[in-house]
């Protein structure tokens, strides 16, 4: 199938509760990951697949996108933006966009997924086996946290069943879809819709013809914090792919702008963001440091994001936290296991936290 012939949608329009409170300030799809706005991955991809049209279906904090990607030159790209006053979910948000198509087919993706599909062998699954919708399918070594989608031996989708302990598959939606343009249409408009949920199933009793495609690419929906950390990592040490990194990958990235002093040690695909400073002795394994952090003597931080401007004091320690923007932890604090700080917020020298929301 000729890419130039389709269009890509991406949805963007989610509140990422689940990465607060870093999404307090940035919507998920904008957090940088390995230094890039986390869209510009996608973007990439969607350009090297040869795709020239993409809109963005936008609703909480809709005007950052546009600041940042405008008309999609620079990518190579023609992006619109088509914007949801309320939020009609991700069925409703594929419909709100009907109106700026330009082709027969979409290629429909969820603006959080890390993933290394052959778009164009996606695309051309989809049109050899005449169906109305493709999934991409990917196979997942324990499925048992996602609801997962059986296939026959033509492809064809037979069930989206839920979660449970004993999954009749090892294939879950990845969170890429193919959509005739008619079968859009279908989508109820100007109320609030669930793809999975709602127009996948009622394409199925429809008797519409929905398919898998199904791979074993890299795959990683960014939604929660220890998601978002190992797919940060996991592009900058090259496990993941993307088309916007050119840099050769290692264990760590360290942006244009930052310090680090000697004997700070980098590790597990840390990425240190524009203007941040890591001090002497500093530990950071699989950290993902925002610009203008400050990370202080003989601080540690593990599996954590530190957000704009935020400080971390002398020999703190940070594991499997997030620490929002701004905030400012004090000297041998320790927040551990999910520990989340809110923007702004002040944590005392030695005041020992864990687990819990500042
Ligand atoms: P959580 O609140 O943490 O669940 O995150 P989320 O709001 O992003 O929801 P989810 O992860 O289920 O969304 C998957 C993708 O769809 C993300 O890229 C969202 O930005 C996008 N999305 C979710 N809801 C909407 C919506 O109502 N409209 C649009 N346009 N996009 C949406």
């Amino acid at each position: 199938m000729d890419p130039k012939k389709v269009d890509a949608v991406v949805l963007v329009g989610g509140k990422g509760t689940r990465l607060r409170p870093l999404t307090l300030s940035a919507p998920k799809p904008m957090l940088p990951t390995a230094g890039l706005a986390f869209m510009t991955h996608l973007l990439a991809r969607i350009a090297a697949a040869g795709i020239e049209h993409v809109i963005l279906g936008t609703s909480y904090k809709a005007a950052v996108f546009e600041a940042e990607f405008g008309d999609g030159s620079k990518l190579g790209l023609q992006i619109e933006y088509v914007f949801e006053e309320e939020a009609l979910g991700t069925g409703g948000g594929i419909a709100n966009v009907a109106p700026k198509l330009r082709h027969d087919t979409a290629i429909i993706f969820n603006g959080d997924v890390l993933s290394g599909a052959d778009l164009g062998e996606l695309l051309n699954h989809h049109a050899s086996h005449q169906a109305d919708v493709t999934l991409h399918l990917v196979r997942v070594s324990d499925p048992r946290a996602f609801g997962c989608v059986p296939t026959d031996g033509d492809n064809r989708v037979l069930a989206f069943l839920e979660k449970t302990q004993d999954p009749p598959t090892d294939q879950i939606n990845a969170g890429c879809y193919v959509f005739n343009r008619e079968i859009i249409d279908r989508i109820p408009r100007d109320r609030e819709v669930s793809v999975e949920r709602e127009v996948f199933p009622t394409l199925l009793s429809d008797g519409l013809k929905v398919c898998g495609y199904v791979d074993t690419s890299y795959w990683r929906d960014m939604g929660t914090p220890e998601d978002f950390v190992r797919g940060s990592s996991d592009l900058v040490r090259g496990i993941a792919p993307s088309p916007a990194l050119t840099k050769p990958r290692g264990e760590f990235l360290v942006h244009d702008g930052a310090s680090v002093a000697p004997g700070a040690l980098l590790i597990g695909g840390t990425v240190v963001g524009r203007g941040a400073e890591i001090g002497p002795g500093v530990r950071l394994d699989g950290a993902v440091i925002f610009d203008g952090a400050h990370i202080e003597a003989g601080a540690t931080v593990e599996r954590s994001i530190i957000g704009f401007g935020a400080r971390i004091g002398p020999r703190a320690l940070i594991r499997d936290g997030v620490i929002g923007d701004g905030a400012d932890i004090g000297a041998r604090c320790e927040l551990l296991r999910g520990a989340r700080v809110w923007p702004g917020v002040k944590v005392p020298d030695l005041g020992i936290r864990y687990s819990s929301d500042i």
